[in-house]
């Protein structure tokens, strides 16, 4: 390998030839706009709809290897992270870069602990949506709503006050998203228990009622953590781009985590595991389950919760998953419906159709099924996934406004309209 290694772009209009170096894989945008252009013409862009060959960023934030179906935090395997850490060290690790120290841990959990209260203007804005309201939709208009209430939020630039933001997003979110939930059912909003863990104290404020002291099972908290931290980051996806889309204009961290949330909201992005449930039900018993299959292979049907753009091996985060299942189902009894998705499985792993196309479960096969066995309706699912993504989303908001190689985000476009076309008076036309 060459020490500087550089691709030669042959321009077969002019027979130019054109050296562009080649760092960490790829070849600047920028360098290859030089490539034809003239005065009078524009040089070479790159097409790439869904940025499917396209580096926006640097980052250190999560790594992932598809072939390999490995996903690290700052460098800790998401397994090892699953067994051994909280949602809120994590969080602190993608925030921070490292882990803490005792020391650091018990103030960012006292930080966040104490930051978990939104302000009584927030509930009632909340408490102003239709009594059947989606809750995604809830927790992203109160997540925006929380710009107006701390307008220094605006002053991106300062890291003490972009510091108490994040802490303030991580710390309300599972008040924001538990109170969505309470809102479908026309139950009275549970005010956060500041004694209780992150999870724990989400359990509350989600199923609380005349209780005093309201005691979450431990095995739910504990899987519940799992859940998290699986769902913490997931590098350049759709919402997290938007994230980083958002905030390259400067604007403050709730306006651009609500575009975040916004873009989690899509069936493509945060709601297949819905789906994986819709099917599942569908398919009705373990028996259905060759005739789906080979529904699926017709193409008359789409196995969900399996297949992924980056992952052509098994998703590391569905084998945790399985196992928090196995975890959940003894506290809240089996779901029935594990039993098709077992023999879906077995069966698609050993087909030709899905092992030469590398279609493995992703996360969303299981994940589904658990957060049924907890008694949530299939739309919170993705209020779910928005809660952990929180840390991400920040994480990556921070590391772009350090990124001095970041402008605002401004794609190009090929231009296919008409040009120059005269004005027509109504009547005329
Ligand atoms: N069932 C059946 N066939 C599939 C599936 C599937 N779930 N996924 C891909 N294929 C086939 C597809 O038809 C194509 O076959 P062919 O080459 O014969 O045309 C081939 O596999 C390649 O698929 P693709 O659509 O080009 O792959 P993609 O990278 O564009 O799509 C995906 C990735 C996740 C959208 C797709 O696999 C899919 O729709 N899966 C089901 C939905 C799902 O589970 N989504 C959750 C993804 S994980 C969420 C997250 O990480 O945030």
């Amino acid at each position: 390998m060459t020490e500087n290694p550089t691709l030669t772009v042959r321009d077969n209009r002019t027979g130019e030839e054109y050296d562009l170096p080649i760092t960490d894989g790829t070849i600047s945008a920028t360098d290859l706009g030089k490539v034809g252009k003239t005065e009078d013409a524009a040089g070479i862009a790159m097409y790439d709809p869904g940025f499917t060959n396209t580096a926006s960023c640097r980052s250190s934030v999560t790594f992932i290897d598809g072939e390999e179906g490995i996903l690290e935090y700052r460098g800790y395997p998401i397994e090892q992270l699953a067994e051994s850490s909280t949602y809120l060290e994590v969080a602190y690790l993608l925030i921070h870069g490292e882990l803490p120290t005792k020391d650091q841990h018990d103030q960012w959990v006292h930080e966040i602990t104490f930051h978990t209260f939104v302000h009584e203007n927030l509930k009632s804005l909340m408490q102003g949506f239709r009594y059947d309201a989606h809750p995604m939709g809830m927790l992203l208009s109160s997540v925006s709503a929380l710009s107006t209430f701390y307008p220094e939020a605006r002053a991106i630039s300062d890291p003490d006050i972009r510091h108490e933001q994040i802490v303030r997003m991580i710390a309300k979110m599972p008040t924001l998203g538990a109170w969505s939930f309470r809102h479908a059912q026309g139950k009275p909003y549970v005010y956060p228990d500041n004694n209780l863990t992150y999870t724990e104290n989400f359990l509350s404020m989600l199923f609380k009622m005349s209780e005093h002291n309201y005691e979450p099972d431990p095995r739910l908290a504990q899987a519940l953590e799992v859940l998290f931290i699986l769902h913490a980051d997931h590098e350049q996806n759709c919402s997290t781009n938007a994230v980083r889309s958002i905030g390259s204009s400067q604007v403050d961290p709730y306006s651009a985590v609500s575009g975040g949330i916004a873009a989690l909201y899509g069936p493509l992005h945060g709601g297949a595991n819905e789906a994986v449930l819709r099917m599942l039900k569908r398919i009705g018993s373990k028996d259905k389950v060759p005739e789906f299959i080979e529904g699926v292979k017709n193409g008359d049907e789409r196995l969900m919760g399996f297949g992924h753009r980056v992952y052509k091996n098994y998703d590391p985060r569905a084998k945790i998953i399985k196992k928090a299942a196995d975890d959940v189902f003894e506290v809240t009894g089996i779901n029935p419906l594990l039993k098709i998705a077992v023999e879906l499985e077995k069966i698609a792993l050993e087909d030709e159709y899905f092992v030469s196309r590398k279609l493995y479960p992703n996360v969303d096969f299981y994940s589904g099924l658990i957060y049924e066995a907890l008694q949530f309706p299939p739309e919170m699912f993705t209020v779910l996934f928005a809660i952990p993504r929180t840390s991400g989303w920040l994480a990556q908001w921070a590391e772009m406004l350090g990124d001095g190689d970041q402008k605002i985000a401004r794609p190009k476009q090929i231009y296919t309209g008409a040009r120059g076309v005269d004005y027509v008076p109504m009547g005329d036309r």
